[in-house]
């Protein structure tokens, strides 16, 4: 199959290596025939173009992986090719989480197949395996660490007492975070990982407004002390599940686990994200959530999974309601912040500016988040699992 690359930063050239590495029979049936790319790496001039319509134009291409990030022209670049009946692989979770329905609905009406895996947890086949899982199941609840860069730091923090800004610069090193890295550290990466996989688990359009986002970026050296004197270890988490009400919850907060926990071991920019099917029960899988070649690997799976054409599911995807007010839970909060409605649910306070709320709902406290953060911009807030 002959493939268009859009871009050819992290993602495409880790894409790139993997085909012509020769590595097994079925990757010399891919052949990268034309990438979009602003800069022209020495060896490519043949290959590289500005112009889109170079691939969309190119009847012999008939799949195109879109790894340029960003919505624009991400998104009109993609949809050409969908209506010249090309099928697309993208690793973009900021496309694909914004323009989920509307992608879906041209890949159906071209009858093209579009598929995401890289999307959400990188190397780690967690979206096609939740695309397998919705085959024969019910999916429950959904949750779990799906940003590396996040993972990074936190882990960084506690084992090895780092600053947070300097296992930031460590991991932008590294190559794990955005590019701008306030869509990592304030949780925005993993609301859209979120909303990707929430929607494919209800088969739901989940609207960015009604996703409520805490991040780490105020986390600091006495918050990881205290939370590992009460031997707990705090996470990133994205959340998503249905209400007995059969509304969704979806959110993204860092929680504080039990350090025995399955997911407090998980180390490194690692990811580790769980659904709880009605048939299948508990399933967890961990990998490498970024990087050139754990990403590449995924979106080259994605073409071999269109090639052996394993099809997109018949689904219509359907605004649901979104409701955060049910699951109650309570929160660890440091806050110089004072409102009388964050004192009324305060359970217990610790000294230093902390608090251990009575059981309430991610909505209430990110309604009351708004009120302290205006006291005081520093406040950190997890959720106590
Ligand atoms: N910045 C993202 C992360 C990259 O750290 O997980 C992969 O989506």
């Amino acid at each position: 199959m002959k493939i268009g690359l859009l871009g050819f930063g992290v993602v495409g050239t880790g894409v790139y290596d993997i085909i012509v590495s020769g590595t097994t029979p079925e990757l010399s049936d891919i052949e990268v025939k034309r990438i979009i790319s602003l800069v022209v790496p020495e060896g490519f001039e043949h290959l590289v173009t500005k112009d889109i319509n170079d691939i969309v134009n190119d009847d012999e291409i008939e799949l195109v992986v879109e790894a340029m990030g960003g919505l624009h022209p991400a998104y009109e670049f993609v949809m050409a090719c969908i209506e010249k009946g090309k099928h697309v692989v993208s690793s973009n979770k900021h496309l694909v989480s914004n323009y989920f329905v509307e992608l879906h609905e041209a890949a159906v009406k071209n009858g093209v197949q579009l598929r995401f895996t890289p999307s959400t947890g990188g190397g780690i086949p967690w979206l096609s395996s939740l695309k397998r899982a919705r085959r024969s199941d019910e999916i429950e609840e959904l949750w779990g660490i799906v940003n590396g860069t996040t993972n990074f730091i936190l882990d960084s923090m506690l084992k090895e007492n780092t600053d947070f800004d300097v296992a930031l610069r460590e991991a932008q090193r590294l190559g794990y975070a955005e590019a701008d890295p306030s869509a990592d550290i304030d949780g925005l990466d993993t609301q859209r990982k979120c909303i990707i996989s929430a929607n494919l688990a209800f088969d739901a359009i989940v609207k960015e407004e009604s996703v409520p986002v805490f991040g780490i970026r105020n986390i600091t050296h006495d918050d990881v002390e205290y939370f590992t004197n009460n031997g707990m270890v705090c996470k990133l988490f994205a959340n998503a599940g249905r209400n007995e009400d059969g509304s969704i919850y979806a959110y993204v907060a860092p929680v504080l686990l039990d350090k025995s926990s399955l997911e407090a071991g998980v180390d490194s920019n690692y990811n580790s994200i769980t659904y709880v099917g009605k048939f299948v029960g508990r399933s967890t899988y961990m990998g490498q959530g970024a990087g050139k070649f754990p990403t590449g690997n995924s979106v080259v799976q994605d073409i071999l999974d269109t090639m052996f054409d394993d099809a997109t599911l018949k689904r219509e995807y359907n605004s649901v309601e979104v409701n955060n007010s049910l699951n109650l839970h309570k929160y660890y909060v440091r806050t110089m912040g004072k409102l009388e409605a964050f004192l009324d649910i305060v359970e217990k306070e610790e000294g230093n500016s902390r608090y251990i709320t009575k059981p309430v709902s991610i909505a209430c406290i990110k309604a009351l988040s708004e009120e302290l953060y205006k006291d005081c911009p520093q406040s950190f807030f997890a959720q106590i699992k």
